[in-house]
């Protein structure tokens, strides 16, 4: 075909033909609400650097949750802040922890109209911040920690979630989960496995909000990706995959486009993106300061993440961008 075609430029011209001809849909039913709850506040606190997002209450999370069930969001995910940390981070797998209340909470209030998943991880209950329980020497004891996180799994499970999302990129942890949900009689509660979780700088205004500080400035570079590196991502999934993931996701998203849409060629499981709390809070940044059309920015970001290939989104956006929609 000879240039210039007209033809890409005549199913340009209006409105609705764009809309007839768009590859990419984003719909309210692609987002999952992250959401944090902590123990021992009477009321909800801000997140400075995540604008809209809040600490919750017991009391308050379920409000949230029933909320964006009226608007149409399929789901949520949970992460914990106790009073108490330690240095294995016992709160995570207490019956009594915040995040089972919290499941028990939201599974009594809702049945089962809204999926809950709940972070599988122990760095908000350790007083180191680290992922993983440490050894004598401060590095990260990456077989210890596949016991907890089986505990874990089961308290979750026990308290009502339908998803467990390891996020602690400990080598094996989601056979260790599968089998300890397994042996425990939880076989049909799926695990959400972060596979491809890079070690971002933009994590910073999560850690503000679950009050994480790696101790001695330290980072998690010895357990989560390089970001220089791609083809170790689909290592990653396929590892996830063989060890029983249900569904595996890339973290964060935007920057990370060329991952999803190789992860999208490699397997048929649903492939979840976190668009996370840097994401979020650069596009509230820049937005406030009236240097970009937040909302416009917000859509564009969250379809180029569906157009690469996720099936569903986490995002700090979902309640309005679901009001948007
Ligand atoms: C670890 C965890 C993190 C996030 C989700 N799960 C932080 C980290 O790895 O340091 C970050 C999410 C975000 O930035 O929005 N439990």
């Amino acid at each position: 075909m000879a240039f210039p075609d007209k033809r890409l430029r005549r199913l340009r011209r209006t409105p609705a033909l764009r809309r007839l001809i768009a590859e990419t849909r984003i719909g309210v039913d692609d987002l999952i609400a992250p959401l944090f709850v902590r123990e021992g506040i009477e009321t909800p606190q801000p997140i400075e650097s995540l604008p809209g997002v809040i600490q919750h209450t017991r009391r308050s999370l379920v409000d949230e949750v029933k909320e964006l069930q009226s608007i149409g969001i399929p789901g949520v995910i949970i992460f914990g802040i106790p009073e108490k940390k330690d240095a294995v981070g016992s709160q995570a797998w207490n019956p009594q922890g915040i995040v089972q209340l919290a499941l028990q909470d939201c599974r009594e209030a809702i049945s089962d109209e809204m999926v809950l998943i709940a972070d599988l991880c122990i760095d908000e209950y350790t007083d180191h911040g680290h992922c993983g329980v440490l050894r004598e020497n401060g590095t990260v004891d990456n077989d210890s920690t596949l016991e907890i996180y089986g505990r874990i799994a089961q308290a979750q499970a026990f308290a009502g979630a339908d998803i467990v999302a390891p996020s602690g990129m400990m080598d094996g942890q989601v056979r260790a989960i599968r089998e300890s949900l397994d042996t425990d009689g939880f076989e049909e509660i799926s695990v959400l496995a972060y596979s491809a979780k890079y070690s971002s700088g933009l994590y910073g205004p999560f850690r503000e909000a679950a009050e994480v500080t790696i101790a001695d400035g330290g980072d998690r570079k010895t357990y989560q990706q390089d970001w220089r590196n791609g083809r170790e991502a689909l290592a990653e999934i396929r590892a996830d995959l063989e060890e029983g993931a249900d569904m595996v996701m890339i973290k964060p998203a935007t920057p990370y486009l060329d991952i999803l849409s190789k992860a999208r060629e490699i397997t048929d499981v649903p492939i979840a993106a976190y668009q996370v709390s840097g994401e979020y809070a650069m596009i509230k940044a820049a937005a406030s300061n009236g240097w970009i059309d937040g909302e416009a920015v917000a859509l564009e970001h969250l379809t180029a993440i569906k157009r690469a290939g996720a099936d569903f989104i986490l995002t700090y956006l979902a309640r309005e961008v679901a009001q948007i929609l």
